[in-house]
C-alpha cells in the first residue's frame, strides 16, 4: 500500500472472493479469520491515505446459478455491510465484479437492488459501486436500472478493447486467445477512434444518467508486447481522465502487473503511461 501511495496513486480496488470464505449453510457465516485479514488490508490502505473500493469477486456459483445462490449472496453482503458500517467514508463497496452468464439484466437489477437496499440500512451514505452486466460492459449501460433517490452511487465499467489485443494469450479465455498473440496497438488514428467511439457511448449514457463513472478495470495482459501495452494504457488513461472518468488499472503485481514482485520493481514504462508522466 505504501508503494502504491508513493507512486502517486489515489485509490486501490481490493478484489475479494468472499464466497470462498463463507459457510455453505445458512446463515452463511463469513470466517472471522478472513474478516480479520481483510480488516488488516483495509487498515493498511487507509493508513496510506488511499481511497478503497472493496468488492465481491469471482462468486462463480452465483454467475452460474443465481437462484440457488441468492440467499447466500445476500447473507454475505449483509455481514460485510454490518462489519464495515463504521468504516471511513474513504471506503466504497462494489456489489459484484463483472456480473455475467446467468446474471442477465433482469436478474442482475433485481439482485443488486435488493442487496443495495439492505446495505443502506447499515450504511446510508456509503458510496456504492455498481456496473452493468456482460462483465461490466459499457454497451450494456442502458440495461442498468438505478435507484432514483440514492445520491451515493458510482457506476463502473471495465475496458479491455480491442479484446484480441488486451487478452492475447490469456489462458482463462480459452485456446483461441493463443491465435491473437502478436496483436499490436500503436496509437494509429483508427485505433484511437475505436477507444473514442466507445468512450462516446459512455458519454451519451452519462448525459442522460449523470452518475460518476469509475473505470474500475482496464489493462493489457503481459503477453502483449510492452510498447503496445504502454501506448494503449496511456491513451485509455488519458482519454478517461479527459472525460472525467476515474481510471483504475487492472492490476498491481500479477498477469497484467504494473509491479514485478520478483525483482520488486515497478515496470516503469507502464507506470509512467498510467500516471501520464
Ligand atoms: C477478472 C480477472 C481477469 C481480468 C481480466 C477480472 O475482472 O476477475 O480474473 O484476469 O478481469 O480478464
Amino acid at each position: 500500500m505504501k508503494l502504491i501511495k508513493d507512486a502517486n496513486f489515489r485509490s486501490v480496488r481490493i478484489p475479494i472472493k468472499w464466497s470462498a470464505h463463507a459457510s455453505n449453510v445458512a446463515p452463511y457465516t463469513v470466517d472471522p479469520k478472513f474478516f480479520a485479514r481483510v480488516d488488516e488490508v483495509l487498515k493498511e490502505a487507509l493508513a496510506n491515505r488511499l481511497l478503497v473500493v472493496l468488492n465481491m469477486h469471482h462468486y462463480e456459483e452465483l454467475e452460474d446459478s443465481p437462484d440457488a445462490n441468492e440467499a447466500r449472496f445476500k447473507a454475505i453482503w449483509h455481514q460485510i455491510a454490518e462489519h464495515y458500517s463504521k468504516a471511513s467514508d474513504d471506503v466504497a463497496f462494489e456489489i459484484y465484479n463483472e456480473p455475467c452468464k446467468q446474471l442477465t439484466d433482469i436478474r442482475w437489477n433485481q439482485l443488486y437492488q435488493s442487496v443495495l437496499k439492505d446495505i443502506r440500512k447499515s450504511n446510508p451514505d456509503r458510496n456504492v459501486v455498481v456496473g452493468p452486466i456482460g462483465w461490466n460492459n459499457l454497451h450494456k449501460l442502458d440495461t442498468l436500472k438505478l435507484p432514483a433517490d440514492d445520491a451515493h452511487i458510482i457506476v463502473t465499467v471495465h475496458y479491455y478493447e480491442p479484446f484480441h489485443f488486451t487478452h492475447q494469450g490469456a489462458e482463462w479465455i480459452g485456446p483461441e486467445s493463443a491465435g491473437w498473440l502478436g496483436t499490436t496497438w500503436s496509437r494509429t488514428s483508427a485505433e484511437r477512434a475505436g477507444v473514442d467511439d466507445d468512450f462516446d457511448t459512455i458519454g451519451s449514457w452519462v448525459r442522460a444518467h449523470p452518475y460518476p463513472i469509475y473505470m474500475g478495470e482496464f489493462g493489457a495482459y503481459s503477453k502483449a508486447d510492452m510498447a503496445s501495452r504502454v501506448a494503449w494504457t496511456r491513451y485509455v488513461c488519458e482519454s478517461a481522465l479527459k472525460r472525467g472518468y476515474s481510471p483504475c488499472y487492472w492490476e498491481f503485481g500479477s498477469g497484467f502487473g504494473l509491479y514485478d514482485p520478483q525483482t520488486k520493481k515497478w515496470r516503469e514504462s507502464l507506470l509512467r503511461a498510467l500516471i501520464l508522466k
